[in-house]
């Protein structure tokens, strides 16, 4: 019987297609004995509002609750732009983050030697780069109350979110930034707009405390819009950047771009450990959404998907040896000069999605 579920939400558009070249690694790692992951799919995003009228259903939603892990695929496009707002195919992946726990998100940004070049900045800004965004994912604004957009009368109406943040949020984030901190480089850069925000005099008040837990982590505070333009000046100076939902999200698609392209970059999103088992909820999921311009037609990367993969294995499972080898076989096929679309340098050859992501199990074969 098998020991580890895993919960696949494929989604939409180019989700589908990335998400089958996971599971040929899935299936190929359990036939050779190295997981023994049981998997189940189900429904999220537009094509679960169009099987029952949801972004997600309460089956699906009980299921990812259940599951060892989630691997998500991406939600969303036109053809949804005009369902009602808390049906939307966003809704879905919200409503798995917040009913998940999953407050954590870590976006590693790392640029691979082969595509130093492929990056729109220049060779020397990027070769070597390994930064890590770390994202609070269920606060801010993206969930505070009051959220709506109220009639004034008059022909006008007003549009409200509500940035909040309450203490512990911004201390349990903080903690999973420095910790991680101190298995790599040692750096901290807390990013928020205290000079103007009051949830930002309260972020860097909470994170500055949580420094003086971590005598051997460098802290710097930045302001998130220099925070933007240091990452195209400068970005080696980085490691781990701590930041809210918001910039997260913006300073995430920014840091995809060092590395050649949206479609490279992976994310986990973790909940806060059992007491009891220690196990956490998890999702993992790439940072890119699902790219209605080229969907359908076999070319997205699948490489964020299946790095996203190699994070369940590391982060849900301990299967470290296994990460590295995915992650191994990626840079490898990038070695050899595979190139998708997205990453399409000259001399190189450009393949679909399918051969990208067999290339990669090949890798892991030999
Ligand atoms: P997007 O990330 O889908 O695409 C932005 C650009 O990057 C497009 O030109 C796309 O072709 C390219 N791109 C993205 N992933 C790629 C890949 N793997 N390979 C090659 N090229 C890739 O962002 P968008 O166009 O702003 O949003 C489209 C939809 O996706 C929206 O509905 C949005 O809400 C949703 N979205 C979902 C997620 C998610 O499910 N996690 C994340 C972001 C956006
Ligand atoms: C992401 C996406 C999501 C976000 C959307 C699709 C809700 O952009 O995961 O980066 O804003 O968090
Ligand atoms: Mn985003």
């Amino acid at each position: 019987m098998a020991t580890n579920s895993l919960f696949l939400l494929p989604g939409d558009g180019i989700g589908t297609e990335i998400m089958a070249e996971v599971v040929k690694i899935i299936d190929w790692s359990n036939a050779e004995g190295l997981t023994d992951f049981s998997t189940d799919s189900g429904l999220a995003g537009g094509c679960a509002y169009d099987a029952h009228g949801e972004a997600i259903s309460e089956d699906d939603m009980a299921k990812a609750l259940k599951a060892d892990a989630v691997i998500f695929g991406a939600v969303g496009g036109p053809k949804w732009d005009n369902v009602p707002y808390d049906k939307r195919p966003e809704a879905a992946l919200l409503r798995l983050r917040k009913d998940l726990g999953l407050f954590a998100n870590l976006r590693p940004a790392i640029c691979y030697p082969a595509l130093a070049d492929a990056s729109a900045l220049k060779r020397e800004l990027v070769e070597g780069l390994d930064i890590l965004i770390v994202r609070e994912l269920t606060g801010g604004v993206y969930f505070g109350e009051p959220k709506e957009i109220i009639d004034l009368g008059d022909g006008q109406k007003r549009g409200i979110d509500t940035q909040l943040y309450d203490t512990y949020e911004i201390d349990r984030i903080a903690r999973v930034a420095f910790d991680l901190a101190l298995t790599r480089g040692k750096k901290l850069h807390s990013a928020d707009k205290k000079n103007v925000m009051k949830s930002g005099v309260l972020w860097d008040e909470v994170v500055r405390g949580v420094a003086k837990d971590y005598a051997d982590v460098s802290f710097n505070h930045i302001l998130a819009d220099n925070c933007a333009m240091q990452l195209v000046r400068n970005p080696k100076q980085f490691d781990v950047i701590v930041t809210d939902n918001l910039f997260g999200d913006i300073l995430s698609d920014v840091a995809a771009m060092l590395t050649g392209s949206l479609g490279m970059l992976p994310s986990a999103a973790l909940g806060a450990p059992d007491p009891v088992t220690g196990k956490r909820k998890a999702m993992y999921e790439p940072v890119h959404g699902s790219a209605p311009d080229i969907a359908g037609q076999g070319i997205a990367n699948p490489i964020a998907m299946i790095a996203s993969y190699a994070m369940a294995l590391r982060y849900s499972f301990g299967m470290t040896e296994l990460a590295d080898r995915v992650e191994g076989a990626i840079a490898g096929v990038l070695a050899d000069g595979l190139r998708s679309a997205d990453i399409a340098q000259e001399n190189r050859k450009t393949v679909g999605t399918q051969e990208m992501g067999a290339a990669i199990l090949a890798k892991l074969k030999a």
